[in-house]
């Protein structure tokens, strides 16, 4: 703890003064695997002229043949010498991130040092899930965020696109979605709640809200993928659905009075017009994203509904159930088949490992890394986002100097110490695909507040997602990491203020939960 603090307040005062003559390798996030330094200095062009990609050098080659598939795809080398630089990748996306690893030197100081890089991911999935539901932002910011990503070589932009708050993606063929439950009255999650939950229109100047139309989605799509950014759109069932409910009543589960009910937090699994619903979506949903994975969600379903409902009841009799939670298991394995047959693979929170997980399914393990944990063990492929170390709406300092936020501290520190094959035995290591940072946005109304809580703790995420934990050290990183703050706020984006985070944060003495000791 002593040595902790010393280190700390030592660095601090080293940063506040520190100026750097030159750029390179050494100050960049994520933290390359390998470069050396030589001696030189080469000032780069802005327009990029003094760049020379190489994509079939032999010598390259033969460097990536020993990693694995998704490595090689995103490999680079990267010199800097006194004739310019050249970058050498297998495929458009290495070189792709060799000029991402560049450009953020060039962004640090446009002298940059001779210097040699050879660079890979550890892991494949390096994502940011933000929550477009319960406050939409709209395009300019999903754009803005996904060059921030591409700086940071990150490959992965998870949209939470419905649950009861709004639905937020054009559905020609149920247009209610987004007529009637994609504005509400109250633009704070809480203002919305305390009143009742009211939808309105888009003409109603108390309108709050909005939705991406299937050209919006379109072009996000097309300038995510110039940056060799997969989206996953994420279509909640069967719970975090009242929204649904309330724009389809008759899709609703039936009260004992024989009424639908339209305030149900759960989609009705019983009732076969739900479940054609559902896969009417996904249609125009894989039509719209081509990647292999959809995220079909599956958390916190409250199940209260279906023990009343009769179309819920007669399902489970059907089924054989003799509990609720059968629901839950029947609706994911039916999407999961649907989405199969059609070449996708599901993407669920980790409560779908509690009933019947399809052949295929991969985890977003987010209560913590126990439903990881116990998903990697059974052959299943797992996505990192603990509640425990990666929840981006929870508080990064001190709860007293904090806009009001979710949780436990999560401090940068707390962040960072994370490696998502904790816990996870190494015959299984290989199931673990990556991790992500999720931003909830119950509490977060502003897109600069949103910002405020992705930076600089997304630059953690980057880091552990690709360079090798060997090679990860938090102080040398957090020295980076102030520095990248200065260019990402030069560049417009609203960060949290890092020079003046609390020594306790800091020093990262935290209990278990996260709280500061
Ligand atoms: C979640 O945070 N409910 C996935
Ligand atoms: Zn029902």
């Amino acid at each position: 703890m002593i040595r902790d603090l010393f280190v700390v307040v030592v660095l601090n005062v080293l940063s506040i003064n520190m100026l750097y003559a030159y750029s390179g390798p050494d100050r960049i996030i994520p933290a390359p695997v390998e470069y050396t330094l030589s001696e030189g200095v080469y000032s780069l062009k802005c327009d990029g002229s003094d760049v020379k990609i190489y994509l079939s050098s032999p010598d390259f080659a033969r460097k990536v043949e020993n990693l694995p598939d998704y490595a090689k795809e995103e490999a680079y080398a990267l010199s800097v010498g006194k004739k310019g630089v050249k970058i050498y990748a297998l495929t458009d996306e290495g070189a792709f991130r060799g000029r991402q690893a560049l450009e953020q030197m060039r962004l640090l100081d446009k002298d940059v040092r001779y210097c040699e890089i050879f660079d890979y991911p550890r892991f494949r999935h390096r994502g940011i899930m933000l929550d477009e539901s319960r406050s939409f932002k709209g395009k300019a910011f999903i754009l803005k965020q996904i060059d921030a990503l591409a700086l940071l070589r990150m490959n992965v932009l998870h949209l939470h696109l419905t649950d009861a708050a709004g639905w937020r993606i054009q559905i020609d063929a149920y247009p209610n979605l987004t007529d009637h439950v994609a504005w509400r009255r109250g633009e704070v999650y809480h203002e919305w709640e305390a009143m009742g939950y009211p939808f309105t229109n888009a003409d109603d100047p108390q309108a709050y809200g909005g939705f991406y139309t299937k050209d919006d989605i379109r072009e996000i799509v097309a300038y995510a993928a110039e940056r060799h950014i997969d989206i996953i759109p994420e279509i909640e069932m069967p719970g975090h659905s009242m929204e649904v409910n309330r724009a389809y009543p008759e899709l609703s589960c039936v009260g004992p009075d024989g009424k639908p009910r339209p305030f149900s937090w759960d989609l009705c699994v019983g009732n076969d017009q739900t479940i054609r619903f559902l896969e009417t979506v996904l249609e125009e949903v894989m039509e719209l994203f081509p990647y292999k994975y959809i995220h079909i969600g599956g958390d916190e379903a409250v199940k209260k509904d279906w023990e009343v409902c009769v179309n819920c009841q007669r399902r489970m009799k059907e089924e054989g159930m003799s509990d609720k939670s059968g629901l839950q298991g029947y609706l994911v394995r039916h999407i999961e088949k649907f989405l199969r047959e059609r070449g996708k693979i599901i993407i669920g929170w980790d409560e779908i490992v509690e009933t019947g997980l399809p052949e295929q399914a991969t985890v977003m393990s987010w209560r913590g890394t126990p439903g990881g944990i116990k998903a990697s063990s059974m052959g299943h492929d797992v996505i990192m986002s603990p509640n425990t170390y990666v929840y981006l709406d929870y508080y990064q300092d001190l709860i007293k100097k904090e806009p009001r936020a979710v949780g436990h501290l999560q401090s940068l520190r707390h962040v960072y110490s994370y490696d998502p094959v904790e816990g996870i035995s190494p015959e299984y290591h290989h199931h673990i695909l990556g991790l992500q940072g999720n931003l909830w946005c119950e509490l977060i109304p502003y897109p600069s507040h949103a910002e405020y809580m992705l930076y600089p703790r997304a630059f953690a995420i980057a880091e552990i997602g690709w360079t090798p934990q060997d090679k990860r050290e938090f102080f040398a990183f957090r020295e980076r990491a102030l520095a990248l703050i200065q260019v990402f706020r030069s560049l417009g984006y609203s960060t949290f203020d890092l020079t003046n985070e609390t020594l306790k944060a800091q020093t990262g003495r935290l209990r278990f939960d996260g709280f500061p000791l």
